[in-house]
C-alpha cells in the first residue's frame, strides 16, 4: 500500500490506548492513529461517478487534507459593516502589506458567494499563526468576538442551505432538524436584517433530540430574538400547528437538513474514514425522504424548501430529492441557485446513481457488482 494519512485521534474513552504494567488504561498520555483509507468508500464513489475521473486523485488528496478554518461576521448591517471594517483594516491588510510580496503567506480567502464580503476561510496551520502577528490576533480576536455573538465560526458549506433559503423579515420559517444551531442562527439573522424594525415573521427551530434542544436554547440567548421558539419532535411526524386565529399554520421557508451519514465532514471528522459503508446512507434514506416529505406538507403555496445533508452520497441527497418530485407530481419544482452563489465552485448533481446497500456482502464475495439504479 502507498502512502498512508494519519490523523491523531484521542480515545473515546478519554484513555489514551495504551496499558500499564499492571494492563490498566492509561489516561490521556497518548492518541491512536487513524489511517484516512477506505477501499469501499473509494469503490462506492468511483461507481458513482461524484467526481470527473480525471480529478478522483485530487478529490482524495483533499478530503485527507484538514478543514479550512471559516468564520462568519453577524449582527445588523451597521454593526457588522463597523465589525467587518475592523477585521479588513486591523487584521486582514496587516498581513496583505507586510506579506504582499510572498503571494503564498497570505492565507485566508473572501467567499465571493456569501453577500456583502461577511465571510472568510483561513486556511492557517498552528505555524501560520505563529508565524504572523496579524494573524494571531485574528485568531485571539475570533476567539473573544465569538464568545459575544459578533462573529459565528461556522463551516464554509454550511453557511449555503440558509443563504439559497432566502429568508425576509416578515417570512414564518420552519428549521425542521436544526441542532446544534449555526443554520437556525444564520436564519434568524436573516429575519432580522430590517435594522430597527422587528420582523413580523418568526423561526420555529425543531429538533428530536431532547438534549440537543438545549443547544437551541444556547443559540437562542445568544440571539435575543424575541420572535423565535424551540420545538422537540420528530420531525416526519411534526404535528400541525395552529395561528392564533386557528388556521392551519404553513411556512414560507423550510430549512430540512437532515440527520445524514455525514461523509461530507471527513476533513474535519476524521473517525468517519474508518467507519464508513455504503449501509449508513441507505439506512437513513427513508427517514430523510418522510421528514422531507412532511416539510413540503406543512409548506406554503409559493413557500421554499432546502433540502441538505453532509454526506457525499446520492442516496441520501439526488435519490431523496428526486422521489420527493416524483411523489408531489408537479406539486413542487427544483428551483436552480446558482445565481444566488456568485464565484461558488461546484458540480450539478447526479441524475443517474447506483444502489449499493448490498455493497457490503457484495464486498466480502468479491468485486463489486452495480446494483440497481434509482432509488
Ligand atoms: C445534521 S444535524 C442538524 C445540524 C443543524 N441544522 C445545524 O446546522 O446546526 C441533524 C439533526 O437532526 C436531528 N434529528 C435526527 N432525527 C430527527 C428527526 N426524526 N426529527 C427531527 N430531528 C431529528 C439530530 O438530533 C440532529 O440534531
Amino acid at each position: 500500500m502507498g502512502k498512508k494519512w494519519r490523523n491523531k485521534k484521542k480515545p473515546q474513552n478519554g484513555n489514551s490506548g495504551k496499558v500499564d504494567e499492571g494492563g490498566r488504561p492509561i489516561r490521556g498520555a497518548g492518541y491512536e492513529d487513524i489511517v484516512k483509507e477506505n477501499k469501499m468508500f473509494e469503490e462506492f464513489y468511483k461507481k458513482q461517478g461524484i467526481v470527473p475521473e480525471a480529478e478522483w486523485d485530487s478529490f482524495m488528496e483533499t478530503l485527507r487534507e484538514p478543514l479550512p478554518a471559516s468564520f462568519r461576521v453577524t449582527g445588523t448591517r451597521s454593526q457588522s459593516q463597523a465589525l467587518l471594517a475592523i477585521v479588513q483594516e486591523d487584521f486582514l491588510k496587516m498581513v496583505e502589506k507586510k506579506d504582499g510580496a510572498e503571494a503564498e503567506e497570505v492565507r485566508h480567502v473572501c467567499l465571493p458567494w456569501y453577500p456583502d464580503r461577511l465571510a472568510y476561510q483561513l486556511n492557517l496551520t498552528r505555524m501560520d499563526i505563529r508565524k504572523s502577528e496579524a494573524y494571531h490576533k485574528l485568531h485571539n480576536f475570533l476567539i473573544s468576538e465569538t464568545e459575544s455573538g459578533n462573529i459565528s465560526r461556522q463551516e464554509t458549506v454550511s453557511m449555503i442551505p440558509p443563504l439559497v433559503l432566502d429568508v425576509q423579515p416578515h417570512h414564518k420559517v420552519l428549521d425542521m432538524c436544526a441542532a446544534p444551531g449555526s443554520k437556525t442562527a444564520q436564519l434568524i439573522e436573516a429575519l432580522h436584517r430590517e435594522e430597527g424594525a422587528m420582523p413580523a415573521g418568526m423561526v420555529v427551530a425543531n429538533d428530536a433530540d431532547n438534549k440537543r434542544c438545549y443547544m437551541l436554547v444556547h443559540q437562542a440567548k445568544r440571539m435575543q430574538s424575541p420572535c423565535f421558539c424551540i420545538t422537540n419532535h420528530d420531525a416526519a411526524n411534526m404535528p400541525t400547528m395552529r395561528a392564533a386565529d386557528g388556521s392551519r399554520l404553513l411556512f414560507d421557508r423550510i430549512l430540512c437538513d437532515v440527520p445524514c451519514s455525514g461523509d461530507g465532514t471527513m476533513r474535519k471528522n476524521a473517525d468517519v474514514w474508518p467507519k464508513w459503508n455504503p449501509a449508513n446512507g441507505s439506512n437513513l434514506h427513508g427517514l430523510q425522504y418522510n421528514i422531507a416529505m412532511r416539510g413540503l406538507e406543512l409548506l406554503a403555496e409559493g413557500g421554499r424548501l432546502v433540502y441538505s445533508t453532509c454526506s457525499l452520497n446520492p442516496i441520501e441527497d439526488e435519490a431523496v430529492v428526486s422521489r420527493l418530485l416524483a411523489d408531489t407530481k408537479g406539486a413542487v419544482r427544483l428551483v436552480d441557485v446558482a445565481a444566488d452563489l456568485p464565484g461558488l465552485k461546484y458540480s450539478p448533481g447526479l441524475t443517474s446513481w447506483v444502489n449499493f446497500s448490498k455493497l457490503v456482502d457484495i464486498h466480502r464475495a468479491g468485486p463489486l457488482q452495480a446494483g440497481n439504479s434509482g432509488r
